[in-house]
């Protein structure tokens, strides 16, 4: 079987294949590249590790933008945040810019049972209440019953009084239902699966698994692999850079907010936080990691692997105290690169592939929709109005498994809104409501460097003051890939950083 369809014959697909691959889309909410497939040596992750080995390893993946609701709504249709006027939680995209087609609503309109399980779309207004039912899902969507105390007071603290803690690890027997959201969520996956074992019809399935997002809620055992020491002295970069503008700042609030942290006074906004909080940060957000591994690896045990395409990823990354920040909301590195993980039968391998172009998850619908063998999605016209229902920002990884893609000129584009220039509480600057957002910053990531502006954005009408800059950064990854070194101010970079800014209004589309 090393028949290679290329895409521009996949129209006749249904006919030449015998039958189709199933789908699976793991999606695990706040992961950074955190594993051993991804060279961190910290990291327990033996089942992701081994899943990797037969898989295409995407090395510099980039979500577009370090927040769940925006993130996955830009995955889930193919569209940026800008198109989907998506930059919170508080609109749905059918009734606020377009009707427009989902990854699973394609591939249930193509045949495919379609099915969700667990956190895919955010919950909420962003998902129609629904995660997008019936439109992109054949049954109603599988959310766990535990998910309703995610936010409950459900962490024992030495005195067995249970708090609001950010720092979680339980014994299952004290939780509600002696049970946590992703093991109801793999078990009910499981369940999915064999029941669709003797159906010929190929399904898509969706499993959303809730951690390593805070709070760190995990079975105790998990830290029984991570001395408290090996987080102590982390990463160099825990300073924030000199240079980095304010309005690039995140002031972490959700975590000031936890019980664990509101009586440690972490000075506003800058803090810093204990060294050995910081490290006790880090070994949770490790341990819950080698948890959800530890599910993964039971899930994908009960896959069909000759008969089903698996791709894994992060909705976008977590700053682990690099910049001193400890939480996504910004436009660095650490909050924007993912995991993204291929394996399809159709590329049998026998080690890992590593692919080194810059991808977005904006590229996962489109290449879902070519490894499955559909009608190939076209690519948006974004200055078509009214806007194409169904197409794709992105651009399809398939000929880069195929080893034909040239990946050398790709970039990534990412952005992240503003309430104003300086951190503040109110409103929350590390999420502003669509009414209060007056700055966005664009972020391009290049082969080479990281540049970000931040400039003047009206929430009226959706649009920007190229000329109104508040900030720019530029990173040269060479020398600097812990972004601490701000190069925007030294003439040095002036020509780098005009053809950067060109580059940037180009990928925007101003
Ligand atoms: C593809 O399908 C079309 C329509 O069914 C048919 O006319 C054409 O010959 C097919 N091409 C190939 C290469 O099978
Ligand atoms: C949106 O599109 C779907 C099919 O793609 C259709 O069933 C539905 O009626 C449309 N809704 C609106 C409001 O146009
Ligand atoms: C969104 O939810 C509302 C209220 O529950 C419902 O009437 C409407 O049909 C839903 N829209 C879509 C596109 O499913
Ligand atoms: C971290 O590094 C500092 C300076 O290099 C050293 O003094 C300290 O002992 C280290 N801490 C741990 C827990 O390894
Ligand atoms: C934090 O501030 C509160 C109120 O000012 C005070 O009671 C508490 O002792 C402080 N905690 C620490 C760790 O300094």
């Amino acid at each position: 079987m090393n028949i290679i369809y290329a895409p521009c014959t996949s129209r006749n697909a249904s006919q030449s294949l015998p039958s189709r691959h199933n789908v699976v889309l793991i999606i695990f909410d706040d992961l950074r590249p955190t594993l051993g497939a991804y060279g961190d040596r910290l990291a327990q992750t033996p089942h992701l590790d081994a899943f990797a080995q037969g898989s295409s390893i995407f090395t510099r993946a980039y979500s577009q933008q370090a927040l769940c609701a925006p993130s996955r709504n830009s995955l889930l249709t193919g569209r940026r945040p800008d198109t989907l006027h998506l930059y919170d939680f508080y609109s749905y995209w059918r009734t606020f810019v377009g009707n427009f087609t989902t990854l699973p609503q394609y591939f249930k309109e193509h045949g495919y049972y379609t099915y969700s399980c667990g956190k895919i779309f955010h919950p909420g207004i962003s998902s129609n209440n629904t995660d997008d039912y019936p439109l992109s899902w054949s049954a109603p969507p599988f959310r766990p019953r535990t998910e309703q105390y995610m936010n409950s007071p459900v962490c024992p603290d030495r005195w067995g009084v249970l708090r609001k803690n950010l720092i979680c690890p339980v014994h299952l027997q004290t939780q509600p239902y002696k049970t946590l959201p992703d093991i109801e969520s793999v078990t009910e996956a499981l369940r999915f699966v064999q029941s669709r074992a003797k159906s010929r019809r190929p399904y898509f399935l969706a499993l959303g698994f809730h951690k390593p997002h805070i709070n760190f809620r995990f079975p105790r055992q998990f830290l029984a692999h991570f001395p408290l020491s090996k987080f102590y002295n982390y990463t160099d970069d825990t300073l924030k850079p000199p240079d980095m503008p304010a309005v690039a700042w995140n002031p972490y609030t959700d975590v000031r907010a936890r019980d664990d942290f509101k009586y440690a006074n972490i000075s506003f906004p800058y803090g810093p936080i204990s060294t050995h909080q910081a490290a006790q940060i880090r070994q949770a957000y490790y341990a819950a990691v080698a948890y959800v591994d530890d599910l993964f690896g039971k899930f994908i045990a009960g896959l069909d692997l000759q008969s089903t395409v698996v791709v894994v990823l992060g909705d976008h990354g977590w700053s682990l105290g690099e910049h001193a920040e400890w939480a996504k909301y910004s436009n660095f590195e650490v909050a924007l690169r993912v995991p993204l993980i291929i394996r399809s039968p159709e590329f049998p391998l026998e080690q890992a592939k590593r692919l080194y172009g810059i991808t977005e998850l904006l590229d996962v619908f489109p290449t879902l929709v070519d490894l499955a063998h559909l009608p190939a999605l076209p690519t948006c016209n974004r200055t078509k109005m009214p806007p194409q229902l169904t197409c794709s920002e992105g651009k399809s990884l398939y000929p880069q498994m195929q080893g034909v893609g040239l990946a050398t000129q790709h970039v990534a584009l990412s952005q992240y809104p503003r309430p104003g220039l300086l951190p503040t509480k109110h409103p929350n600057s590390d999420k502003p409501k669509l009414h209060n957002i007056k700055v966005m910053g664009y972020s391009l990531r290049t082969d080479l460097y990281r540049y970000t502006l931040w400039v003047r954005f009206f929430a009226q009408n959706f649009t920007c003051d190229w000329n109104e800059v508040y900030g720019e950064e530029l990173y040269d990854h060479r020398l600097d890939a812990g972004e601490e070194m701000n190069l925007a101010s030294l003439s040095d970079f002036d020509e780098v950083r005009m053809r950067l800014r060109r580059r940037l209004l180009q990928a925007v589309g101003s």
